[in-house]
């Protein structure tokens, strides 16, 4: 079951996103923004351990991140949502899986990969503001899970019902965060009512 977020200001932000008259650089900043909420909400599916730690006043007991962080945003338009989650997250590294769907079988095709160490201390954040299909994260969890890493998370922007299901299908140890969930894919494999294309609108191309 994938977790959804409900703010309000993050509604806000997915409806400016989801306009097609938003310029380019409105629509990043947004997706930007949007990225925090779900950086924040991701976060809760950290592992965590307890330290103890010396206060001014007192010594205690604390919680820290437990293990390293590893982003993976997946090429391209992963990329809008990477800044925002180092922000949240400022110690993880970064790995890049570079995808390009093609367009008439929908399938993706890997392009690029480049990883730091993933190893069983290691929690992975996939990132990919669409969910569509599935075939794209499918394909980037096909990369990550050989190197068995001790958790893996998976974050969008919108998601359809369909790839929620095909990335929980195949892989039911993965947790999903997404900013919301649409109707449905159209005939040709888009979100609707989506936002479009998320590459195209975040890096100027058509
Ligand atoms: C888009 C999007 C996802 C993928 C989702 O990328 O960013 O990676 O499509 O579709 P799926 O769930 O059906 O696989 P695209 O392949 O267009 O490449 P881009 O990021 O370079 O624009
Ligand atoms: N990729 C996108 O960018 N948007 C969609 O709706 C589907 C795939």
């Amino acid at each position: 079951m994938a977790t959804v977020l409900a703010g309000t200001a993050l509604l806000n932000d997915i409806t400016l996103v989801r306009t097609s008259s938003t310029p380019m650089a409105i629509f990043r900043a947004a997706v930007r923004r949007i990225g925090l909420h779900i950086a924040a909400e991701t976060t809760k599916y950290l592992p965590g351990r307890d330290v103890t730690i010396s206060t001014p006043l007192e010594s205690t007991t604390a919680t820290v991140i437990d293990g390293h962080v590893v982003l993976v945003p997946v090429l391209r338009a992963g990329l809008g949502l990477l800044d925002a989650f180092l922000d949240i997250l400022p110690d993880a590294s970064v790995g890049y899986v570079g995808l390009k769907r093609n367009e008439e079988t929908l399938e993706p095709q890997a392009y690029y990969q480049n990883l730091p160490p993933i190893d069983a201390t290691t929690t992975v954040i996939i990132l990919d503001p669409m969910l569509a299909t599935g075939g794209s994260m499918k394909a980037a969890l096909s990369v990550i899970t050989p190197l068995q890493p001790k958790k893996i998370l998976a974050a969008s922007l919108i998601a359809a019902p369909e790839g929620v299901s095909a990335v929980e299908s195949a892989y039911p140890g993965v947790s999903i965060v997404v900013g919301t969930v649409d109707r449905c894919l159209n005939d040709h494999g888009y979100i609707v009512p989506g936002l479009g294309d998320a590459g195209d609108r975040l890096f100027g191309t058509t």
